[in-house]
């Protein structure tokens, strides 16, 4: 392994001047030159096929990525993530969500603790407790957590909708009252059942929606009605929830990871415990596949290097991630924070600020929703941006006409952007084509596939994170934010509620931004 800064490195040269002579070439040519090109650059992995053949890519830039990949010690760090080194060096942790999955090395310890017998407990109270609260007559189960505390589990409880056989579950956690306001609004006291699921239990939106949803069931009722999910066990305690309705998170679970976990509680109150085990046995696919496959086959080391090829190389600096599936519309918001809060980093590992660029930014919208709002830039516009088409061959309800034309769209969409249309008599009909897009197609959007994807996506960002040598565990940058609104909600306060609440607006942000300067 070369030890260099990125740029200096000889694979990073190779690729660059291999981009030069890459100009002006199409990706269309390359599927006239080469009729074996879908064989050649699509995986399959029991049940998903990732077809990376619409790329501006010849083997030889697949190698000289590979060659990129290895010297930047992608075996070695594969490696560390599975022995649980911790390679969260800045805040010396290991990040062990693989073996929330059963896919780390057997024996790991972390703090004198035994992880798979952790992970096991866990798993076997979240059986037990789950049980208890479905067969205990709740209709509707509300969960208060933000972030990575949320997102995850809510994502997979919409994306496995068809497989909901347990209570109404409803996610809060936004600041702004009305999110909890409108969710209480139509429930009903005796039926409703809390989670709580922060890892620290400080985080500034779940407390205060906390405090509203239990001022809004009472005193009386929070032993019967509130679980907490956290790694501060005592703060929950002091809140009046029973520890036998606490469930422990660890340092080793990153937030942004631990939908893996008891955060996924949500998932498994929806869908059953069953339904969740197959989850976690197809991200635990997805994690087999990762650490054997050889880097050249392996599924997220090549979505990775995709990546660094187009925001790196070809200085393209946003992704979209188009899920042809009206359940994963919430895949972005799950998808964007791991990519954005992973890889959105300007410091390397050696508290340098890097001279390349790191995450692009993610965007999306489930498809065809998406086809009406933004991809008239994706076809004409000017900037180029790669593109994950998701999609499912078979649907999980009955309109199969539906998922026809459904799946039709996703495939003609990555045509389009890929071959374009020449049409010199009029200039507005032309589409340049050449543009880049990855297809992930699923047999079926259920648990076990589902939770493939996801743990693919984990990997990739990892992957990214190795090349540009940036820690993908930690998340800084969402602290000073937090702090100042922290110092100015008590600004605020005085001002709405002395006399200057009844100047106009203008003077109020006058006299915050002025007392917000002066701090
Ligand atoms: O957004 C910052 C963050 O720290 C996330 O990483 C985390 O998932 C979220 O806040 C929630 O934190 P907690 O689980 O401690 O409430």
């Amino acid at each position: 392994m070369s030890s260099k800064p990125l740029i200096q490195k000889l694979e990073w040269d190779a690729l660059e001047r291999h981009r030069k002579n890459m100009e002006g070439q199409n990706i269309s040519d390359f599927f006239e030159e080469n009729l074996q090109r879908f064989d050649q650059f699509h995986i399959e992995l029991d049940g998903l096929l990732f077809d990376y053949s619409k790329h501006r890519t010849t083997e030889k830039t697949l190698d000289l990525l590979i060659s990129l990949a290895t010297a930047c010690g992608i075996e070695e760090a594969r490696g560390g993530l599975f022995a649980g080194k911790p390679l969260n060096k800045i805040e010396n942790r290991a990040a062990l969500h693989p073996a929330l999955r059963g896919s780390t090395e057997a024996g790991l310890h972390v703090g004198g603790e035994d992880i798979t017998q952790f992970v096991e407990t866990t798993l076997s109270r979240m059986e037990k407790l789950s049980g208890e609260i479905r067969s205990a007559g709740f209709t509707d189960i509300v969960h208060i957590g933000i972030g990575g505390s949320s997102l995850g589990s809510h994502m997979v409880c919409e994306a496995l909708t068809p497989f909901a056989n347990g209570p109404r579950i409803h996610f809060v956690s936004n600041m702004d009252g009305a999110h909890i306001a409108q969710t209480l609004q139509s429930l009903h006291r005796d039926n409703t059942f809390f989670i709580v699921a922060s890892k620290t239990f400080s985080t500034a939106e779940t407390l205060e929606n906390l405090r509203a949803a239990q001022a809004w069931i009472g005193e009386a009722r929070i032993a019967k009605h509130f679980l907490a999910v956290t790694a501060n066990q005592k703060a929950a305690r002091d809140f009046g929830i029973l520890p036998d309705y606490t469930l422990p998170l660890r340092d080793w679970i990153g937030g942004r990871f631990s939908l893996w976990s008891s955060v996924g509680l949500p998932i498994v109150l929806s869908v059953g415990f069953e339904n969740f085990k197959a989850f976690l046995a197809g991200a635990r696919a997805a994690d087999l596949h990762f650490k054997a496959a050889p880097l050249a086959r392996n599924i997220p080391v090549i979505m990775a290097m995709l990546g660094i090829w187009y925001r790196n190389f070809w200085n393209m600096d946003s992704h979209a991630v188009l899920p042809y599936a009206q359940n994963l519309h919430s895949f972005l918001a799950w998808v964007r924070q791991i990519d954005m809060e992973s890889n959105g980093k300007c410091v390397d590992l050696d508290g340098k600020r890097v001279n390349y660029h790191t995450g692009p930014l993610i965007f999306g919208q489930a498809g065809t929703d998406a086809q009406h709002e933004f991809f008239q830039s994706l076809h004409q516009g000017t900037a180029i941006i790669p593109a994950d088409f998701i999609a499912a061959l078979r649907p999980e309800h009955l309109l199969h006409d539906h998922n026809t034309k459904l799946l039709a769209n996703a495939l003609a969409q990555s045509q389009a952007l890929m071959k374009g249309e020449k049409n010199e008599a009029e200039p507005h009909r032309n589409f340049e084509g050449n543009r880049p897009s990855s297809t992930i197609l699923l047999d079926r959007l259920d648990p076990y596939r589902l939770g493939m994807l996801m743990a693919l996506y984990e990997h990739k960002i990892f992957v990214q994170s190795v090349i540009w040598n940036i820690n993908c565990f930690d998340q800084w940058g969402v602290e000073l934010g937090k702090t100042l609104a922290k110092t100015l909600a008590a600004d605020l306060a005085e001002g709405l509620s002395n006399p200057m609440s009844d100047s106009s607006t203008k003077e109020l942000v006058r006299h915050i931004s002025d007392r917000l300067r002066a701090r």
